[in-house]
């Protein structure tokens, strides 16, 4: 039988499960493995549908990690596979090197919905690709190099974004790095203040601290920023990888505070969990250097036909149903369950925070994050603590969900902490 044959005929759990593990263990990284069993990420998705997915044996998880999210439209939203379906009918992902019509409806579609002059768009296909865009942009439209970012920030791991991302684990081994890069605190405009000189080519941040533990910028700080580059004539990046497309109850986390970046970082749910794409959307103004040189980033698998057409379907499918207002709805719904469960908790929960689906719960040590990341997928909600900080798991299912699947989740919530109490109280015994 061949390959493919066997992958979708096998259906005995064990027989997939150990497969997967011996081939993880040989053929991919031994150590990822341990790792994904040790943060209970280790389930093997099989049917995926709206918030929800179920693992081989047919148990059923609500995910609230949905890839930092990558989900928004849902699990195989069926209004964006049928076109993806219809797409592939008729195209492959088209010559890099032509002109794409679908390319050009996209980005003329991000113009409209994203804030302020955004306008050009420019594709890639990951997260940190078009962190390297954005930054490439400002040093070049500038002339000057120093990128001022932020501590505990996360950017991806490619060329130019690494160096930008803000914590040494991810760096030392690969040292010397891009150099132009400066960590400033986040959250205290002196700090960035203090910074900024003749050289500062641009100012980069997440309106969200995603891995950095989801921590809201303050809509003050981000004004103060917006102030300082005009000012000094330095262009504002958001990286709204993780905060685009209603994941905050807004279309884009900027909209907040009412500041536009001259720069827009977007990723992972623009490709409405079925085809990667990413991009940087920028100001005309910005956009002169490119016109002079426009095939000086180029990228063979950015901005396809297939991923574009996606793309379009997905902020559609967002638009249509107003996600952003059940971002908020059922951020509001989880905060106050939440804030309740502090209540009755109150040794193990020490914070809440974040804006509509982009929560944080915090815990004060940092083994509580996977202890309840294991618990909660004994109850059947898929949990990840964040990257640069453990202490905190992160609520982030898609934006389709529903009233009935969040008080799933806080009933989950509460058993999990029911039994970490009990934990807590025989490791003290
Ligand atoms: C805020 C932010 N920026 C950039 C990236 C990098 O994206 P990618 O992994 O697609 O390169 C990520 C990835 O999680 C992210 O969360």
């Amino acid at each position: 039988m061949s390959i493919i044959d066997l992958m979708f005929q096998e259906t005995d759990p064990d027989k997939i499960r150990q497969e997967a593990e011996a081939n993880y263990k040989e053929y991919v990284n031994p150590f990822a493995l341990r790792m994904l069993k040790n943060a209970s990420l280790d389930i093997i998705e099989d049917k995926r549908e709206g918030a929800s997915v179920w693992d081989i044996s047919g148990k059923k998880y609500i995910d609230c990690v949905t890839g930092a999210g990558i989900f928004n439209v849902g699990r195989r939203n069926p209004e964006v596979v049928e076109v993806l379906k219809k797409a592939l009918d008729k195209y492959d992902m088209g010559s890099w090197i032509s002109l794409f019509r679908e390319r050009g409806l996209l980005a003329k579609k991000l113009a409209q919905i994203t804030p302020g002059d955004l306008k050009f768009s420019l594709f890639c296909c990951g997260g940190g690709e078009a962190i390297e865009v954005a930054i490439k942009l400002a040093r070049a439209h500038t002339d000057r190099t120093e990128i001022l970012c932020m501590e505990n920030g996360y950017h991806g791991v490619t060329g130019f974004a690494l160096p930008a991302t803000g914590r040494d684990v991810y760096k030392t081994p690969f040292l010397p790095l891009v150099p132009g890069y400066r960590h400033i605190p986040f959250n205290t405009l002196q700090a960035a203040e203090a910074a900024v000189n003749e050289n500062t080519a641009a100012i980069l941040l997440e309106p969200i601290q995603g891995e950095g533990g989801i921590i809201p910028a303050d809509d003050d700080y981000l004004r103060g920023l917006r102030r300082l580059c005009d000012e000094k004539n330095i262009l504002l990046i958001f990286d709204e990888v993780q905060t685009g497309f209603g994941r905050t109850g807004k279309m884009f986390a900027a909209e907040h505070s009412g500041v536009a970046p001259d720069i827009m970082v977007l990723a992972k749910s623009l490709s409405g969990g079925l085809y990667p794409l990413s991009c940087a959307v920028f100001t005309e103004e910005i956009s002169d250097f490119l016109t002079a040189h426009p095939f000086i980033i180029i990228n063979s698998f950015g901005g396809t036909s297939l991923a574009c057409l996606v793309a379009l379907a997905a902020i559609e499918f967002i638009e249509k149903n107003n996600l952003p207002r059940n971002a908020a709805e059922r951020g509001a719904q989880f905060k106050t369950g939440l804030q309740a469960l502090q209540q009755k908790y109150p040794e193990l929960i020490i914070d809440i925070r974040g804006k509509g689906l982009m929560l944080g719960v915090e815990f004060p040590e940092e083994s509580i994050g996977p202890r309840m990341a294991y618990q909660l997928k004994k109850n059947g909600v898929i949990s990840i603590y964040t990257f640069n900080n453990p202490r905190i798991i992160r609520i982030m299912p898609s934006l389709v969900i529903t009233k009935e699947e969040v008080q799933t989740v806080l009933e989950a919530f509460d058993h999990s902490l029911a039994e970490i109490r009990n934990q807590e109280a025989r490791f003290k015994r």
